[in-house]
Parts: structure tokens; sequence; C-alpha cells
């Protein structure tokens, strides 16, 4: 994946974590950012902005049995909050979810806003991305050794994708987490999650469009119109993305930790 570099480094103070600066981030139309939250940056957000999740998401956080579970959830949730609040220029505590009939959350306050947002998360890693005007999915994963790809593929994986996975002899695994992180993102995007017919959706490689993009298709229809493209973090986790936006420009908003600070570089990809 190509990757043009444009870095900024912002400073607003939340206790440990600071937090991007209203005046620096900016959302133009077309551009997608995705930020990467690590298992840094989970610690920190969980310990210095959970005070900003509702009754419910903190009823729902007491449900987790694991620790890890339940603090990946305050981060991505109390992140979620302050990003929205950073693109809205409004406080965190004062957003408003509600969840679609399939489960996708979405806004409910402030309302008629043109901000999409879209979550993921695996061990040790959640993707949040937001984008204007357009649906957003997003996933990721973490390679799992050992698993029977081709039974969990099975309702899920269209013909072509069984078969693609039946042909990916030498490393099924990684074939299988390709087509299962770009599946959900693209599904996720439409809103359906793994529900409705996920069967009838098709994935294949787009190399005329560059390395990772990828392109989707419903019943033998393309979906046209829409940025599809893979998250690469190493041989253990893939994500992908998935935006109805033609042409998107993606960039990558990494929390890092620099000289004992946190500080904010954004990796812009190149369509
Ligand atoms: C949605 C789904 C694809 C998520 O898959 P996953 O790999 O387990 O989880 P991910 O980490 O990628 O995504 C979780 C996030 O997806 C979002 N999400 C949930 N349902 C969604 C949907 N239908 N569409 C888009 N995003 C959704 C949430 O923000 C969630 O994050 P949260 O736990 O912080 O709220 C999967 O759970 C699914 O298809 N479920 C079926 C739909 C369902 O059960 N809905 C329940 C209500 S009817």
């Amino acid at each position: 994946m190509q990757h043009d570099v444009a870095t900024a480094r912002i400073a607003r103070n939340a206790g440990a974590l600071s937090l991007p600066d209203p005046s620096q981030l900016f959302l133009h139309e077309k551009a997608v950012h995705v930020w990467i939250l690590d298992e840094h940056v989970i610690r920190q957000a969980c310990s210095s902005l959970r005070h900003t999740l509702s009754h419910d998401e903190r009823q729902h956080a007491r449900a987790y049995r694991h620790e890890s579970d339940r603090n990946n959830f305050i981060a991505r949730r109390s992140m979620l909050r302050s990003l929205i609040g950073v693109y809205l220029r409004t406080k965190p505590e004062s957003l408003r979810f509600n969840v679609t009939r399939l489960g996708k959350p979405a806004l409910q306050w402030p309302r008629g806003t043109r901000l999409a947002f879209n979550v993921s998360h695996t061990d040790g890693t959640a993707l949040l991305a937001f984008a204007l005007n357009c649906r957003v999915g997003i996933d990721v994963e973490r390679r799992i050794r050992g698993i029977d790809a081709a039974n969990i593929a099975r309702g899920i994986f269209s013909p072509l994708e069984e078969s693609a996975l039946a042909a990916a002899r030498t490393d099924s695994a990684a074939a299988f987490l390709s087509v299962w992180t770009r599946k959900e993102a693209l599904l996720k995007a439409l809103g359906c999650g793994l529900l409705v017919e996920p069967g009838s959706y098709t994935i294949e490689d787009a190399p005329a469009l560059g390395e990772g993009r990828w392109h989707a298709s419903k019943k033998g229809t393309r979906i046209s119109g829409w940025t599809c493209l893979d998250l690469g973090f190493g041989p253990e986790v893939q994500g992908a993305l998935a935006v109805s936006l033609d042409d998107a420009r993606v960039t990558l908003c990494r929390c890092s930790s620099s000289s004992g600070s946190n500080d904010y570089s954004f990796a812009a990809m190149l369509p």
C-alpha cells in the first residue's frame, strides 16, 4: 500500500491522553479518517475518557466478563465520543447514540449531521472510521491459526469466494481473513452486518485499481461508486474499509507516543 506522508502534532491534553485540537482536524468531502487505537491508547483512553460514557454505555461495559474486553469497549466508545466531539465541535458527553434495526450505531443527537462513522475491534486493536455524506464500514481481525476456514465460510461466503478459498491451499487462513474482513467492512457499511444474505455478495481483487484494492458485487451486479481497500497491520492483523464514495482519500490517524508524550501522526494513503 502506498503511503504519502503528512504529519501533524497535536496537543490538547485530556489527562494522560492528548486529543486532536478541533482547529487542526478537518474532514473534507471525500476524505475518510481511520483512527487506530493500539493497546497503549486503549489503556489511556480507558482511564482518562471513561467519564464521557452514558449510563447505558457504562452498564454495557459492566456486562463484559473479561477485563480486556471491557476496557476495549470503554476505550473505543469514549474515543468515538471524543473524536465525534472534535469533528462536530461539540462535547463528547452530550452525544446520544441509537442503533438501527440491524444493530448499526448511529447518532441520535445532534440530529441531521453529515458525519458517518463505524467501529471495529480485535484483541489489542480498535479502528474508528469517519467520513461525510456516505456509508462507511470497517473491520479488523487478528489471525487465528488452525481454524476450519471452509466450515466458517459456509453460508457467509458466496460460491465464487468458497472456490477461491478452496484454491488457496498454501495459505488458506490468509485467504479466508482477506475475504472475511472485506466482506464485514462492506456489510457493516450497508448496515446489515452478517445477518442479511452475506453469501449473495462477492468480493474480488481489483488489481487494476492498485494493490490492496477490491470491489464487490451483489448477485452478479457490481456495486459501483465505492472505495474499498485493505488496511494491513502486519502479518497478524488484517483490516478492510468500504465507503460509498468514489475515489475517497483515506488517511490513517495513529495515536503514538514519542519522547514520553503522546502525539498523533497522519499518513495519507493514495487511493
Ligand atoms: C456487526 C457485526 C458484523 C460485527 O462483527 P464483529 O467482528 O463481531 O465486530 P467488530 O469489532 O467488527 O464490530 C463491532 C462494532 O460494529 C458496530 N456494529 C454493530 N452492528 C453493526 C451493523 N449492523 N452494521 C454496522 N456496524 C455495526 C458497532 O459499533 C460495534 O462496536 P461496539 O461494540 O463498540 O458498539 C456482526 O456482529 C454481525 O453481523 N452481527 C449481526 C447483526 C446483529 O447481530 N445485530 C444485532 C441486532 S439485530
